[in-house]
């Protein structure tokens, strides 16, 4: 036996050495666990037949596609056409149908007014408030004083068409001239009949002077606010007696409404939004609160 063949053992450790010695430097024999390398084996051949079965190797004009075709983009572009299908169903049912059919099927309105929530968020609350609640000059949506009526086929008619909206013939109008503007009023006519609007409101007034603003009041508001300043929603005119204010009740706010009018504008959505989708937006808004 050469000296080669016979196994050289460690000092130090007490382990067989691979016989290779550089300069008395010596490598221990420790081979991998068996179980490591079968597992390391078997994971070559998976991944060798992974890469056959499915997509993989980039290629020059695109990618080695796999065996059995597999995308993660047809997926995704599956699972959306089913979940669009399954919508469309919901959204056909909706658009045939009436307010009243919509709200008699418990289903169907759970499915309107998570709807018509969404597409609020999406379109919507940039204007109104996440909560509808509103903001200076865009009204809360969620009280029963409303502008342009509460119905649900006047809220429906609202979004679809919109409000002083210039690219919809059909856009619910009507302006507020601008009195002190256009020379209608002047200043000192405008402070009167400022007083009169805040007695109305029930706030404190200057008796003389609001006694005066009555009388412009009624030459030259009655029309659009109605005799006793309630408003009229025919004409999206706001009542003034109550607490709501779309800009404010403050003097000074009521001076500027008065003097450059305010001229709203809200817009329509009819060409932007499906009808089912404006539908379930008027149930979502029309349960909000004040609907009518
Ligand atoms: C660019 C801002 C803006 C956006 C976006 C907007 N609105 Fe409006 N909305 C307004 C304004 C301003 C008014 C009040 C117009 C006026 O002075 O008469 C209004 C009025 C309304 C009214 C009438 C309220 C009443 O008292 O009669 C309804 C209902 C309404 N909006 C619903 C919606 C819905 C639903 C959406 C989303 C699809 C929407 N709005 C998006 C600005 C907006
Ligand atoms: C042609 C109809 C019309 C006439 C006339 C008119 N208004 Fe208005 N008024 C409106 C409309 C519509 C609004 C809604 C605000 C807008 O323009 O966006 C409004 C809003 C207001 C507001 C703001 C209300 C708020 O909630 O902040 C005040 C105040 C007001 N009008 C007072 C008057 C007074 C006072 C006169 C008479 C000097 C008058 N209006 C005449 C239609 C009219």
């Amino acid at each position: 036996m050469s000296e080669h063949d016979k196994p050289d053992i460690d000092d130090h450790t007490g382990v067989e050495t691979t016989g290779h010695d550089w300069d008395g430097i010596k490598e221990l024999n420790m081979p991998l666990p068996k179980w490591w390398l079968y597992t390391f084996y078997v994971s070559i051949v998976w991944a060798i037949g992974y890469m056959i079965v499915y997509p993989s190797w980039p290629s020059l004009s695109g990618y080695y596609s796999g065996l059995i075709g597999y995308s993660q983009r047809d997926a995704v572009a599956e699972d959306i056409a089913e979940a669009n299908s399954k919508r469309a169903v919901y959204s056909n049912k909706i658009a045939a149908a009436s307010f009243d059919e919509i709200r008699a099927d418990v289903a169907l309105m759970e499915v309107a007014q998570a709807g018509g929530k969404a597409a609020f968020g999406d379109n919507c609350a940039p204007c109104h408030g996440t909560g509808a609640q509103g903001f200076t000059g865009f009204p809360n949506l969620n009280d029963d004083e409303w502008l342009w009526g509460g119905t649900l086929n006047d809220i429906e008619y609202t979004i679809q068409h919109g409000v002083r909206f210039d690219g919809d013939d059909d856009t619910r109008l009507s302006d507020m001239p601008r009195f002190k503007v256009d020379g209608i009023l002047d200043r000192a006519q405008i402070l009167d009949v400022v007083e009169h609007v805040t007695k109305i409101a029930g706030g404190e007034a200057d008796a003389d002077r609001a006694a005066r603003g009555a009388a412009l009041f009624a030459d030259n508001c009655a029309a659009c606010h109605g005799a006793d300043g309630t408003g009229d929603r025919s004409q999206g005119a706001p009542n003034l007696t109550d607490a709501i204010w779309l800009y404010g009740s403050d003097k000074a706010v009521l001076y500027a409404s008065i003097s450059n009018s305010r001229k709203g504008v809200m817009p329509a959505w009819a060409g932007r939004l499906d009808a089912a989708t404006i539908k379930q937006l008027a149930l979502y808004v029309h349960a909000l609160g004040g609907g009518e």
